[in-house]
């Protein structure tokens, strides 16, 4: 019996510059009878910026990229944060909230500020991603993940990164950034999106 070395093994090709997201997406895939490349580690790699109104968009413009430069199959996301006090916002600018001068912190900090007077059960918030996998020959899918919390009155925690110290998850009374990476894993919305997403990859 031929083995399945990675040769016969379709390639999937991670489409970020990102590695530390590359190695949580590649987690959150599981074991996939794929060859699974990173696109930050090709020579040459590059992604288009990200104006899409939308996720979905957003990750399709990754997906097709990667896609394009690879020719192989090309997995690729965009998530947010929405604070229904503030009508969705950030959502698919979370990334730019308050503009390029502010880091992880400082839109922390913002977003609290926004929400100064708005009292605990109105503080609800949902993060969301959807993943596009673009299939060589040009096959788009999509798929979506979301998870809901409540954002706190103060940051919290030190793991993780962008809004997780400041997102309440109530079913275990802690933030994203007091989660160990492998609880977080467990029930975040860009794990669920990815778990969604393996059905196009022949995967249940
Ligand atoms: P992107 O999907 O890499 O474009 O990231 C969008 C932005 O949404 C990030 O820069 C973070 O600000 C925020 N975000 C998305 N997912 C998470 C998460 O799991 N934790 C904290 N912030 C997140």
């Amino acid at each position: 019996m031929p083995s399945a070395s990675s040769a016969s093994r379709p390639r999937l090709v991670l489409a970020t510059l990102n590695l530390a997201k590359a190695r949580e997406l590649a987690a959150h895939l599981g074991d996939i009878p794929y060859e699974v490349r990173v696109l930050a580690e090709l020579p040459g790699a590059a992604l288009p910026e990200e104006t899409g109104d939308t996720y979905r968009a957003n990750a399709l413009l990754k997906a097709r990229a990667a896609a394009r430069f690879t020719g192989a199959w090309a997995l690729g996301d965009d998530s947010g944060i929405e604070v229904a006090a503030l009508r969705g916002a950030p959502g698919v600018r979370s990334a730019r909230f308050g503009g390029p001068g502010l880091d992880d912190a400082g839109r922390c900090a913002l977003l609290l500020e926004a929400l100064r007077d708005v009292p605990p059960a109105e503080r609800v918030a949902r993060f969301r991603c959807v993943v596009a996998l673009v299939d060589p020959a040009g096959g788009e899918h999509t798929a979506e993940g979301f998870v809901d919390g409540v954002i706190t009155d103060a940051p919290r925690g030190r793991h993780g990164f962008g809004y997780d110290p400041v997102f309440l998850y109530p079913p275990l009374a802690q933030t994203f950034a007091e989660l160990a990476p492998e609880e977080k894993a467990r029930v975040d919305h860009r794990g669920r999106a990815v778990r969604a997403a393996r059905r196009f990859l022949g995967m249940h």
